[in-house]
Formats: C-alpha cells, structure tokens, sequence
C-alpha cells in the first residue's frame, strides 16, 4: 500500500451506528437482559416486512439467525421484548432501516470470484471500440469491495471514459462503500499493483486499516437503490455486476427484477450473476449464456441462440 493516513476520518470501518444511552443495571438497555425467546408471529412478521421490502424471502430455517442478528440491537435500545421492537418499526422509518441492513447478509469481498474480473479486462473492455463511455453498474454491490475491484480494473485500462454507479438497499452498507475504509485483512485478495496504487495504510488510531484512494472514491457513484421497486432513470449499461443476490428472492421477484434490469442492459451487453446463480428461463428472447455466470445480450443484428441454451 502506498501512502500511509493517520486517521481515515472515519469510524470503525465494520461497526453499526449504535445510539449510546446509559441504562440501570439489570434494565433491559444494559445489555444483559434475557429476551423472551423470538416467537413464531414475531418471526413472520419481520419475514413480511422484509419480503415486503427488499423482496428477500427468509425461510422458517432463519429464525434462529434473525433473532441472533436483532438481538443486540433491540437490547442496544433497551426494549423488553422482539414484538416491542415490531412495534418501534411501526414509527421509525430509520429503524427499519437498521433492520433492514442486519435482516440482509452482506457477505462480500475484493475481486470475489476472480473470472468475472478477468472476463471484463480481457473481454470487455478489450473490445470496448466505441466512443460513448463503457458504463458499468454493480447493482447489490453491498460494503464496496465489488464496485472499488471493479474501479482499479477500469482505471488500468487505456479506456478513456468510464463511468460506474454502485447501489445497494442498505443504506448501512452504502454508507460504509462511500467511506471506503476496511479492515486490513480485507484487502488480503487485492492484486500487489492495485493495493500499491489505490490503498492507503492506516498508521495510529486507524492501524489495521485501509483506506480506497480519493481519486477512486470519487470515480464512483454510489446509490440507494432497491431491485424490488421501481428503478430510477439510470440509464442503460455495457455491463451489470448483479452477483450473489437473486440466491435471496423467490422465483416471482426475481423474474421481476431480472425484468426490471433487463431494461438497463444495452444489447451487445454483459450481465454477470454470482457462480451459484443462473439465468434460466428469465427472458430467453433477449439473453444467452456466455459461459456459466454471464449471460449476453446480442446486439440486435447477431442472430441468437435457441433457448435451451439459455
Ligand atoms: C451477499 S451481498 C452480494 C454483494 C456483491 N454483489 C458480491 O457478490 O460480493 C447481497 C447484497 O444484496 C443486497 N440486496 C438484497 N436485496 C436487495 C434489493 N432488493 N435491492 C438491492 N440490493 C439488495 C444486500 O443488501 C446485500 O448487500
């Protein structure tokens, strides 16, 4: 890593924003007060809510997970009780929020599933002839490392325009992806050149700690987007990074929302899903695969496959 930051500006680079508030021991804010265990109604209505929302779908295995992530939170706020917390999410758009962003898994990491990588610098961006800017977006691109591994692939190109947006529900998550700050293991996965470039070792208060470069920072621009609603006018792009995420929908929402982004793929476009995700049978008319995990859209003169190879 090159140039060493003293202090990032920033708070721990992982922890959730959690209210302080003093509490008497033995109350339920001082952090060892036994919940009722979550009950069956109370996990079906966190389940509806974030159905409703994100359109992820938490099955009846999840309830112990779900009571183990809400726990600190609803001690955190000193609350007796999970349906007491139910009820707080009545009044507090911020609140749901917060549940939203622990109820969703985040799991990520810089260049996962490196072949995607080498697909769009060998591939893509080799190819890339035109004139308009190769526009790219990382649509559930969680805590950032997807968008920034994308950033220092493009920005090593000789392409001289690009833009890419990065979105995700959570707004939690967003925040953490615009500070850009991790923990140094994080960056275990990022190439020698690229760390050297783009990541600034943290020294002091921030040791253990990395920090994305300014420059890349500001290259990319970060959204709250939700897949399960309606999208807002983004344009169209070259390439959707939509990794490890249609694995939580049921088959109706992600037919919707493979629609719905479907719009925003230019023909001749990539879109990419995680290694255990697949496209089949969603609009065979306008995608075939590539290989496993990346599916394109021909441009409207290739001719196209039959379906069975969808
Ligand atoms: C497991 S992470 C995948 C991150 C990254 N794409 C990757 O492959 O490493 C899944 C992300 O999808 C996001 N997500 C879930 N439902 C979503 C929705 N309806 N709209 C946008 N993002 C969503 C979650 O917040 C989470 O950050």
């Amino acid at each position: 890593m090159a140039t060493i930051v003293k202090s990032a500006g920033t708070a721990s680079p992982s922890a959730l924003p959690t209210p302080a508030r003093c509490a008497a021991p033995g109350s339920p804010g001082d952090g060892l007060f036994r919940l009722p265990p979550l009950t069956d109604a109370e996990f079906e209505r966190f389940q509806t809510l974030i159905l409703h929302i994100a359109g992820v779908h938490l099955t009846h295995g999840k309830k112990v997970m779900v009571a183990s992530r809400l726990l600190k939170r609803v001690r955190t706020l000193g609350l007796p009780s999970y349906g007491q917390y139910l009820e707080r999410l009545q009044s507090s758009e911020d609140e749901v929020d917060i549940a939203l962003d622990l109820l969703t898994t985040h799991e990520t990491s810089f260049f996962r599933e490196p072949k995607h990588f080498f697909f769009l610098r060998d591939r893509v961006l080799a190819r890339h002839h035109s004139a308009t800017p190769l526009r790219i977006w990382s649509a559930a691109c969680s805590t950032g490392e997807e968008p920034y591994s994308i950033a220092m692939v493009l920005d090593e190109s000789p392409l001289p325009a690009w833009e890419l947006i990065a979105s995700d529900v959570s707004a939690h998550a967003i925040r953490h992806a615009v500070r850009g700050h991790y923990a140094l293991e994080r960056g275990a996965e990022i190439p020698a050149r690229y760390l050297k470039r783009h990541c600034r070792r943290g020294i002091g208060e921030q040791e253990g700690t990395f920090l994305i470069g300014r420059e890349l920072r500001e290259r990319i621009n970060f959204r709250r987007i939700n897949l399960n609603a309606q999208l807002p006018e983004i344009g169209t792009f070259d390439v959707i990074f939509l990794r490890n995420t249609l694995i939580y929908f049921q088959d109706e929402t992600k037919r919707r929302v493979v629609a719905r982004i479907l719009r925003h793929l230019r023909p001749g476009g990539y879109i990419l899903v995680g290694h255990s995700e697949h496209l089949h049978g969603h609009d065979q008319d306008l995608l075939r695969m590539e290989r496993p995990s990346i599916y394109h859209r021909p441009l409207d003169e290739e001719p196209r496959r039959p379906a069975r190879h969808l």
